[in-house]
């Protein structure tokens, strides 16, 4: 039996590079050595977004769409969206009874998001209970390990507290110990040199044109010291540089080389990059196009992938009502 992981991804807006490299092509790699879940979040994304409420499905259908553009393989992962198994809210409520407040009240992330999204009114009852819903989500599907970014870490500590708590309880060993698989990449900073967000308008989508492609590389703000072309440059302090390391990691050397020895000025290292970024994305815009048009295939692939989340889900959910009632 293929060790299982579960992971995912709110639907706030579309995907960019950075979800492709701190997360998708990780979930690509680890497609064949685990059962993996991949979820669409739209509980936790409403919890935020509420107030406009109407276009979560829309992304969350188009997430799904460069999921599997980007790789990740329907035939070998369920594939699914959180509000269509019931069972995650059930196991949520059971669990609510049993966490104290104080470990929602003291978590990291709840206190940094209260500061960081404060132009939107999050200081609700569903929002403090959110990492209940993530514990909910992992445990569950009995999940050996999760895929995170750093900024999960704690959520994922929680829901292993959340686990020993449970089964210290009721004296059984219903869940296992979720493991955290840090993924390695590096944040992915955005056109601006803060993090890759949707909030900043700073990132290059997964699904970007062409055209706006090259007006957004053309724009990036380059060594800032490096004025003429015969000025050498810093790559250590140069945006463009951080993502040829990213994606073109065979030409790193070279563009490093060029850059200190003011062999190659930023106008022409920008277009190289651009040609370089097209065709990284040009065979996943591919991929998006065909299943674009043709929905019926996507239909289907969202209806197996919630049967067989339903399937599973149901099976710890019983399992937990009877130990309960
Ligand atoms: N909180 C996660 C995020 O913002 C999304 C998420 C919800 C999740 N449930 C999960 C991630 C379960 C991993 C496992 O990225
Ligand atoms: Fe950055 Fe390239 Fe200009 Fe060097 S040459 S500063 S790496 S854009």
């Amino acid at each position: 039996m293929k060790k299982i992981i579960l992971s995912g991804m709110r639907p706030t807006g579309k995907l960019h590079l950075g979800h492709l490299v701190g997360a998708l092509n990780n979930w690509v790699k680890l497609e064949s050595e685990y059962q993996c879940f991949f979820m669409v979040a739209d509980w936790h994304a409403l919890m935020s977004e509420y107030a406009n409420p109407k276009v979560l499905h829309e992304y969350a259908i188009d997430n799904v769409v460069d999921w599997i553009s980007a790789g990740v393989d329907p035939k070998k992962s369920v594939i699914f969206i959180q509000s269509e198994v019931p069972a995650h809210l059930e196991l949520y409520m059971i669990l609510s009874c049993l966490v104290p407040l104080g470990w929602l009240e003291r978590c990291p992330t709840y206190k940094e998001q209260l500061k960081e999204l404060s132009q939107k009114e999050i200081n609700t009852f569903g929002f403090l209970g959110y990492p209940v819903l993530q514990a909910a989500d992992i445990l569950i599907y009995k999940a050996n390990a999760v895929p995170v970014g750093q900024d999960q870490l704690a959520h994922l500590e929680l829901t292993r507290e959340i686990a020993r708590r449970f089964n210290h309880l009721y004296k059984k060993e219903v869940f296992p110990d979720p493991a955290a698989l840090l993924t390695k990449t590096s944040k992915l900073l955005g056109l601006d040199g803060r993090k890759m967000s949707k909030s900043y308008q700073n990132t290059i989508d997964i699904s970007e044109s062409s055209d706006s492609l090259e007006k957004k590389i053309k724009n990036m703000v380059t060594d800032q010291k490096r004025i003429k072309l015969l000025d050498a440059g810093h790559p250590d302090e140069c945006n463009v540089f951080t993502y040829y390391s990213t994606f073109v990691q065979n030409k790193k050397d070279e563009v490093y080389d060029w850059c200190v020895n003011a062999k190659v000025g930023c106008t022409k290292c920008k277009e190289i990059f651009l040609e370089e970024i097209k065709k990284i994305l040009k065979p996943i815009q591919e991929k998006r196009k065909e299943i674009l048009n043709d929905k019926a295939t996507l239909k289907k692939i969202l209806e197996q992938g919630r049967e067989k989340a339903n399937e599973i889900a149901n099976v710890t959910l019983k399992e937990v009502k009877k130990i309960i009632f």
